[in-house]
């Protein structure tokens, strides 16, 4: 086949294809590239410096090049970074007996990514509903969920917009809207083929929306009522972010199936699936598999990343850097009107304007201050839980003024 036309390919490509021309143009991006990082702060190859607000999108835990991290990850390096899941895994042992110290469950099982830890807890709520004789099992997802890309992992999503042009979207799922008890017991009056309730203990993607305490309470309890399985991802909320371990220990809740990635290898690609008791067994040898999952390397990231943040005291720090930066947002967007609401917990910020602003993620790199604008109108702030509460005052003086202006130029929403 021939190639296009390089004049018909150069009028389509914006500045980052022009930048990336063989890299497919999936992704809307800034036009610079970061090359190192220290800290919370990361410079660009242009040696510009920026604040960093968005962690890798809550991935950086630990930071950029932290000095207990890189040591350990440059030892494993050197020694083993790949091991067949044919032989046995030390590392992986470590890291799941952790997990399951830490959130009270049975066992894990690791893989790379988000949408792949969600993937392998759908395909755990399928063959549990199998397991107890429902031939078609059906899972409760939620208005606004994020759970992925994958064609079963956007079908959970709560997103048209991630949906557009991947149907036919896989079936098996009843939509809720979130912190709404009542609808989750109409699905069980209806719904004989319910298996398990899915949804992100804060959702992310959708806008930084929180479960109330209660509301998952509940939950907890109609899964028992009813034999369903509690899922919570915790892909995005996990790892410390809200200043608990687990983002549902807020609520003195424990779910039977919790996927994790983002920032459990501190940017070194992991996922995992921690299940409890209920879920332990539904998974035999042959039901699930991958070739990278639980490599060394990943391993090593999770286990050194968990260490240093205990070591650290990275849970307490998290709670009170990020309420000192919710503080500071507060003060410095009070009294403007377009501001709808400032919300999350610890290190995951969100703040509602009553408009969309995707232009200010572009002017706040700008000031020197990575973010991201989610859901359209909502500011998010996952910055790395190193963060100091001096970079966190750093943090809101540079965005407060650049919201107040953005929103002064247009009146009223658009
Ligand atoms: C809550 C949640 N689940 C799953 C995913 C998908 O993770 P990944 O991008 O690693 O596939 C994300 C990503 O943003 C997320 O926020």
């Amino acid at each position: 086949m021939n190639a296009p036309e390089p004049a018909v390919l150069t009028q389509v490509m914006n500045a980052t294809q022009r930048a990336m021309p063989h890299v497919m143009n999936t992704y809307g991006r800034l036009p610079f590239a970061l090359s190192h990082g220290r800290g919370a702060w990361v410079w660009d190859t242009e040696g510009r410096k920026y604040l960093d607000g968005l962690g890798g999108i809550a991935v950086n835990t630990l930071g950029h090049a932290h000095p207990k991290l890189v040591p350990a990850l440059q030892d494993q390096i050197g020694k083993l970074i790949h091991s067949s899941n044919y032989y046995q895994v030390p590392l992986q042992e470590e890291l799941a007996a952790k997990l399951c110290e830490l959130s009270g469950l049975s066992a894990a099982f690791f893989c790379h990514s988000g949408l792949e830890a969600n993937e392998g807890a759908l395909k755990i709520a399928r063959k549990y509903g199998h397991d107890k004789g429902v031939a078609r099992p059906e899972v409760i997802v939620y208005e606004k969920a994020f759970h992925g890309r994958s064609i079963a992992t956007l079908s959970a999503t709560g997103n048209a917009k991630v949906q557009k042009g991947f149907e036919p979207l896989v079936e098996g799922f009843v939509r809720v809207p979130l912190n709404d008890l009542a609808a989750i017991d109409a699905v069980a009056r209806s719904n004989p083929n319910g298996v398990a309730v899915f949804l992100e203990t804060i959702q992310g993607e959708g806008g930084v929306n929180p479960s109330r305490s209660d509301y998952l309470q509940g939950l907890r309890q109609r899964c028992d009522e009813h034999g369903w399985l509690l899922m919570l991802d915790e892909v995005q909320c996990g790892i410390g972010r809200t200043g608990k371990w687990f983002a549902f220990q807020w609520a003195g809740v424990q779910p039977d199936v919790m996927p994790l990635a983002k920032g459990l290898g501190s940017g070194v690609p992991i996922g995992a699936i921690v299940v409890g008791l209920k879920a332990v067994n539904v998974l035999g040898p042959g039901n699930h598999g991958t070739t990278f999952g639980g490599n060394p390397l990943a391993m090593r990231a999770g286990v050194e990343t968990l260490r240093i943040m205990e070591e650290d005291g990275l849970l307490a720090h998290a709670a009170t850097v990020g309420q000192v930066l919710h503080d500071a947002l507060t003060a410095g967007l009070a009294g403007l009107p377009g501001v709808k609401e400032i919300r999350g917990a610890g290190l995951m910020i969100g703040i509602e304007l009553d408009r969309p602003c995707g232009v200010i993620l572009g002017r706040a790199a700008e000031a020197g201050l990575l973010i991201s604008v989610t859901a359209d109108s909502v500011i998010r702030l996952v910055p790395p839980l190193i963060l100091s509460a001096d970079e966190a005052l750093q943090m809101a003086a540079i965005l407060c003024p650049i919201v107040a202006a953005f929103l002064a130029e247009a009146s009223s929403p658009a």
